[in-house]
């Protein structure tokens, strides 16, 4: 569940050309499940239309403190319905007045009167980001306990390259999503997780391998969002092009099952948490050989002998860890991963099947059920980084018990 989930987040949008972005952003945060407000100042609806932007976050949107038919809008309210009030895009004149407490349009009326936090994403030309007045406005928005959401570097409306537009909408996202997650810190803040991810490859010769198509995506994903939710991730990886984005991952790259489970042991007694994605080999050569095979006889056997299973062990050396395994089948598919949930002492199995479009092996999306000692938990089709919040999310439940 994405920590945006009911959360009432108003949206103030100002005078400014980032404001056509400003579309997305509602939708994103509504995809998430957060409810969204809108108000605009009396100029940010040259850039956007209000008809638009109710119609996609369902609610009605203002701009203005009386209507045509002189109610009231009570800007007071808004601040108080609020979770987070986030002003995006904010001009240099909207936030000069933000500064100074000044309060003649209906977005400054309400950010005086907000009790919630307020984020700050400013957008203008490169000139007036780096003004020594704009520069004060916003430490002086930061010592109000204001949070600000700095202006990326690019190409400007005005056609000058520097730093001034606004943060894109997935940064603002992952900014909010920050927020909350600080205010409800997730159970695995602070925690050490350890993650598998990719295939392994057994070396026949100097340039062949027996492997797989795992890709590392999924692992990956986990990696990265368990980071996201604050805890320190060792995630180990075999021959994978998939790239981190999170600092507080720890990568460690490895090629066969053996250095794999070298890797891993390495770190165990010391993790709470297990992640097994990695698609490890069963078997490998049993010799390797020392030059290139030549192409000889009509038919080549190769002896292969059994690999350690890395998880097993683990399920034999656990002492408080949680342990998570995967299965991938492609027959008898729950009755398989049930037998290595007890066999390998798994405090839970992630089903994926190969009969699945779309699950598995390669593919950024994936297909998941949850099978632990107590219940047998399905999901839809989604993306392996929902997915990996679905399975955290699930993880967390059962850590809370
Ligand atoms: O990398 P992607 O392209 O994103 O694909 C993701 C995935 C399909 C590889 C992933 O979702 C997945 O299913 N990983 C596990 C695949 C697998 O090896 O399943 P298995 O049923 O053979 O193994 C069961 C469990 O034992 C797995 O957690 C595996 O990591 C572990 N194992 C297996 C063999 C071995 N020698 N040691 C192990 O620890």
């Amino acid at each position: 569940m994405s920590s945006l989930q009911s959360k009432k987040i108003l949206l103030g949008i100002t005078g400014g050309i980032a404001a056509y972005k400003v579309n997305g952003l509602v939708r994103d945060l509504k995809k998430r499940g957060a409810e969204v407000k809108v108000i605009l100042t009396p100029c940010a609806s040259d850039f956007v239309t209000p008809l638009t932007l109710s119609t996609l976050s369902g609610n009605a949107v203002e701009s203005e403190f009386y209507d045509a038919k002189g109610n009231w809008t009570n800007h007071v309210e808004f601040g108080l319905w609020a979770d987070l009030f986030v002003i995006a895009p904010c001009t240099a004149n909207t936030l000069a007045k933000m500064a100074g407490g000044l309060c003649d349009n209906l977005l400054l009326a309400t950010y005086l009167s907000a009790r919630c936090t307020v984020m700050v994403a400013p957008a203008m030309d490169l000139d007036m980001y780096a003004h020594p007045s704009t520069r004060r406005n916003l430490e002086t928005l930061a010592s109000y306990g204001n949070a600000i959401i700095p202006a990326e570097h690019g190409e400007l409306a005005s056609g000058l390259t520097g730093q001034g537009r606004m943060a894109e909408p997935e940064t603002i996202v992952a900014k909010i999503e920050e927020q909350f997650m600080r205010q409800n810190p997730s159970v695995l803040k602070g925690k050490k997780v350890l993650v598998t991810a990719g295939p392994t490859y057994e070396a026949i010769d100097p340039v062949r391998f027996v492997g797989n198509h795992s890709s590392g995506k999924m692992g990956f994903a986990i990696a990265e969002e368990a980071a996201k939710r604050g805890a320190h991730v060792v995630l180990i990886s075999g021959p994978s092009a998939e790239r981190l984005h999170h600092p507080m991952v720890e990568l460690h790259r490895v090629t066969s099952a053996r250095e794999m489970h070298d890797e891993v042991f390495r770190h165990f007694d010391t993790v709470d948490l297990v992640v097994m994605s990695a698609a490890v080999a069963d078997y490998a050569p049993k010799n390797i050989a020392v030059e290139k095979i030549k192409k000889k006889d009509d038919e080549l056997a190769i002896e292969m002998v059994k690999n350690p299973d890395i998880l097993g062990e683990m399920g034999e050396r656990k002492k408080d860890q949680f342990l998570v395994g995967f299965a991938l089948e492609t027959e008898n598919e729950i009755e398989n991963a049930k037998g290595k949930l007890s066999r390998k002492n798994l405090d839970a199995i992630v089903l994926n099947s190969l009969k699945d479009d779309g699950a598995g092996f390669g593919t950024s999306t994936n297909r998941i059920r949850i099978i632990s000692k107590d219940e047998l938990r399905e999901f839809d089709l989604k993306s392996k980084k929902a997915v990996a919040a679905d399975l955290l999310d699930f993880i967390e439940e059962k850590l809370h018990r």
